[in-house]
């Protein structure tokens, strides 16, 4: 009788245990879809966080743009989370990584910040890229050229032609925007030929950058022999030349001239510039006057997209390219491009 009981008993224990284990699954589960939804609401919410703040250095895809850094890494996606955390909170000192908690200055609060960290954890890039672009934030594309296939071959039957070939493909993709085609030099940057610079000085240059000017630091995107290949390129450049090889010119894209295009940028322009620049674009003492012969035949549309959309950095000269479009910066351009006509010889703010 009490053994039957003790069965019954111990039965009743089982079902009891199933059950409950059954529902700690379900609590599991639920928990789990807890935490699904609120890392997707964290993913939306920093997307736009990302697309307003961060889209114009590490790219719609998280790919980094020019010298910054790219986010869709392995590394950065596994980087621990108080690293990742202090990164964004407190900027990289000495780079031009800001830092973005308002405990340091910045604008997000803590809540933001470990969403923007769920982004780059959990969140797809692709999504990401969608939103930017519906946005209308998606970055202007860096001015590269194509290297052709028939030019690397006849880089590389020249003496050592290898390194040169490899350090003119690093170069088509990096540097041309800003140093030229053919390391001439243009309006915002330069010219690399002659090599005025020993090795030191351009290892240093390449690495570091030089704060204050367009030039950034480059040590996160290339490696110490990537960097080698590009002094090798730049102190033999003549050796491309003496060859008689030719480079492909760089495509500028044409920009849309219309009054409604050069209308629109007037409306840019008098809502974002003419507190520096001037309502006519002659200068203040804020910055310099963009409406005149000097500045205007010097610079090509291509750079003045450029800085508009990269600014100047450690000048008051802000990156446009998180809050304006592509078409937007392009209409702002026509826009003081249309001035080249009238526009006065030299102006003194
Ligand atoms: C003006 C350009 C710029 C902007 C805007 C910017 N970053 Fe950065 N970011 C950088 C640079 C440059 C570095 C590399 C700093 C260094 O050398 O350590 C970096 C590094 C990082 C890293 C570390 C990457 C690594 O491999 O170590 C993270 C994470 C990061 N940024 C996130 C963000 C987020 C999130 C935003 C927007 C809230 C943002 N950044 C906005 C330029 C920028
Ligand atoms: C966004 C524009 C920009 C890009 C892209 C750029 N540079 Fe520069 N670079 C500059 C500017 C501006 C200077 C001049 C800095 C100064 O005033 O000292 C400069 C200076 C240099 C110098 C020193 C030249 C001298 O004689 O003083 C070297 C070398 C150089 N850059 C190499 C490179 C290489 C290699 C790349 C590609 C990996 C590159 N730059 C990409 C803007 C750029
Ligand atoms: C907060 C002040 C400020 C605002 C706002 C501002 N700029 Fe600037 N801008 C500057 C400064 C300062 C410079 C000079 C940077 C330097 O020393 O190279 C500059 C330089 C420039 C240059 C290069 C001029 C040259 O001679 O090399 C262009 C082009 C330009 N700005 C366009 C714009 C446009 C377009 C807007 C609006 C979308 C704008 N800026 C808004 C401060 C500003």
């Amino acid at each position: 009788m009490t053994r039957e009981l003790n069965i019954i008993g111990l039965l009743g224990m089982g079902l009891i245990l199933v059950t409950l284990g059954f529902a700690a699954m379900r609590e599991n589960d639920r928990r789990e879809a807890v935490a699904l939804e609120q890392r997707e609401e964290a993913v939306v919410m920093a997307t736009t966080l990302y697309a307003e703040n961060c889209v114009i250095c590490h790219g719609s895809q998280g790919e980094g743009i020019a010298a910054n850094p790219p986010l869709n890494s392995e590394g950065v996606r596994e980087m621990d989370e108080t690293t990742l955390y202090n990164t964004i909170a407190r900027g990289r000192y000495g780079t031009i990584m800001a830092a973005f908690s308002a405990e340091e200055g910045g604008i997000f609060t803590s809540q933001q910040i470990e969403a923007l960290m769920v982004l780059i954890q959990y969140g797809s890039w692709g999504y990401v890229a969608e939103v930017v672009d519906a946005m209308g934030l998606t970055p202007p594309e860096m001015v590269t050229i194509d290297v052709s296939e028939e030019v690397l071959t006849s880089i590389s039957a020249l003496p050592d032609g290898d390194a040169l070939g490899a350090g003119l493909t690093l170069y088509a993709d990096h540097c041309v925007a800003c140093h030229g085609a053919n390391l001439e030099g243009t309006a915002i940057a330069p010219a690399l030929t002659p090599a005025t610079r020993n090795y030191l000085d351009m290892t240093r240059i390449i690495n570091e950058g030089v704060t204050g000017t367009l030039m950034a630091s480059w040590d996160k995107t290339f490696t110490d022999e990537e960097v080698n290949t590009l002094i090798t390129f730049i102190t033999r450049w003549q050796e491309i030349q003496f060859a008689g090889i030719e480079l492909p010119t760089i495509e500028v894209p044409t920009i849309d001239m219309s009054p409604a295009a050069i209308a629109e940028g007037q409306r840019l322009y008098s809502l974002l510039c003419t507190q520096c620049h001037g309502t006519q674009g002659y200068g203040t003492p804020l910055a310099p006057a963009l409406n005149n012969q000097v500045f205007l035949a010097d610079t090509p549309n291509a750079a003045i997209q450029q800085i508009i959309a990269g600014g100047v950095s450690g000048t008051a000269m802000p990156a446009w390219a998180g809050y304006l479009s592509e078409a937007n910066i392009a209409a702002i351009t026509a826009f003081i491009r249309s001035w080249e006509p009238n526009a006065p010889p030299i102006v003194t703010p």
